[in-house]
């Protein structure tokens, strides 16, 4: 098919979908809990359609990729695939469509500052192909351009009422890190970690749901609530309002749980976002930090072990999280790790799962073969992978 047949089949296709949407908003949706549904200004898909006057309606972008997808593949696919060169697979399959849109920075309300506008072009430091080279200016940059210009059309508000929030989000079927620095500068490096998978097309498991403190501040949080952005819709809280009971402080260093930890979706629908919201969240201070022990309760059972078996492995993520970049060292502490091997160890301990080794945070960020938005792979080297994975396994079962 030729690109500009495909375009319009996108357009018919995208019509197509707008009048589904179209007669979803007038039967009416899910009910929302009460005094956290959207005011009557809160959406602007009740009244005259899914559009906003700002030019295009909302549609997927999904048709906009497929019509780039084979583009894209061959320009950066060899790279930015599954165990690819670049260590960042926002390309994987087998949605490809989902890892795109779903990769931190990729899509933004603003399509100037997605990564692909800020980054792969030339002169802006990156080392692989530029779109805007010779061979894709005229030919994948504006197809790039045109579907940025139509995801940045796809974000939804969360509804007013819901308190300080995570702007909305695709999430990646996987492992998620959403970073809370957007709230205040309070909260650079701390996280929100959890595990995305689809059970039904209306139904979006979330799991591991972690809550990540940094090693200089601790945090308070109050009723979190998930919201899904239905695509054209109104944000749709979660119905059941699972977290309403939440009331947590996490102690300096000390990650735990959010909540139950897990959390099923029953208002997903396909190409829906997330955003997060808080009743309360604000950074916690013991009240007299040196009238107790001060410091961390927390800490590693087998300092030894991690020793034996840890240290020297995770040398090799000391470029980063040993001090050379600050949101490495926000989000995971390694200063220690030459120096103060029980500090290092405590810090690092947050990430990870002693009745399973295996399926801990340190290997799932870090896997070549895996799609987690880390910038680091062992440049796609399964077999460094393996070595690093068995040897810092034996101290996290030793953890248990
Ligand atoms: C020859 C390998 C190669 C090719 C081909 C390639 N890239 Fe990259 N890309 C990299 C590497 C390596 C990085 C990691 C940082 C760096 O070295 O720039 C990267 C990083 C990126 C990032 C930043 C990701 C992040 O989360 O920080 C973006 C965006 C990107 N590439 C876009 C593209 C696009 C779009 C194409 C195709 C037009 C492309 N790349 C083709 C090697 C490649
Ligand atoms: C090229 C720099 C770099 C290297 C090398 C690196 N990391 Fe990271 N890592 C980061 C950054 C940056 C973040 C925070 C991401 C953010 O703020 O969005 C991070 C975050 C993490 C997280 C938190 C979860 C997440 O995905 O955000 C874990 C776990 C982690 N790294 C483990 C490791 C391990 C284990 C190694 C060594 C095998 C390593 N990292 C090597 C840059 C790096």
């Amino acid at each position: 098919m030729k690109p500009k047949q495909q375009y319009f089949r996108a357009i018919a296709i995208g019509l197509g979908a707008l009048a589904v949407a179209a007669s979803a908003v007038s039967a009416g949706c899910v009910e929302a809990p009460s005094g956290l549904a959207p005011g009557p200004t809160g959406g602007g898909a009740e009244d005259g359609g899914p559009s906003d006057g700002g030019g295009l309606p909302v549609v997927s972008g999904r048709d906009l990729f497929e019509s780039m997808q084979a583009d894209l593949m061959s320009a950066c696919g060899l790279c930015h695939d599954v165990a690819g060169l670049a260590d960042t697979p926002f390309l994987a399959g087998p949605d490809r469509y989902q890892s795109f849109a779903s990769w931190p920075g990729i899509v933004s309300t603003d399509p100037t500052h997605s990564l692909l506008l800020t980054y792969a072009l030339t002169g802006k430091g990156h080392s692989g192909t530029n779109l805007d080279s010779p061979a894709l200016k005229e030919t994948l940059l504006p197809k790039v351009k045109a579907w940025l210009a139509q995801e940045a059309k796809n974000f939804s508000e969360p509804p007013p009422q819901a308190g300080p929030h995570i702007d909305p989000f695709v999430p990646i079927m996987g492992f998620n890190a959403i970073y809370l620095g957007a709230l205040g500068p309070e909260f650079e490096g701390m996280a929100v970690t959890f595990q995305a998978d689809v059970l039904a097309e209306t139904t979006l498991e979330l799991t591991n749901i972690e809550l990540h403190p940094t090693s200089k501040t601790g945090l308070k949080i109050v009723h979190p609530l998930w919201v899904v952005h239905p695509l054209g819709k109104d944000p749709n809280p979660d119905p059941v309002d699972s977290f309403s009971n939440v009331d947590t402080i996490y102690q300096i260093g000390e990650s735990g749980p959010l909540g139950p930890g897990t959390l099923i979706l029953v208002n997903w629908s396909t190409d829906a976002k997330l955003s997060l919201a808080f009743e309360l969240i604000e950074k916690y201070e013991p009240a007299s930090p040196d009238a107790g022990d001060g410091g961390p309760t927390g800490g590693c059972k087998d300092v030894p072990s991690f020793e034996a078996n840890a240290r020297q492995q995770l040398m090799t993520c000391l470029n980063c999280h040993g001090g050379g970049n600050g949101q490495a060292v926000a989000a995971v502490d390694m200063t220690a790790l030459q120096s103060d091997a029980a500090k290092a160890c405590g810090q690092i301990r947050n990430r990870v799962n002693p009745n399973d080794p295996p399926a801990s945070q340190l290997f799932i960020t870090t896997n070549p073969g895996g799609n987690a938005a880390h910038p680091f792979k062992f440049g796609g080297q399964g077999g460094a992978f393996n070595t690093f994975r068995d040897n810092v396994s034996i101290w996290i079962a030793a953890e248990k």
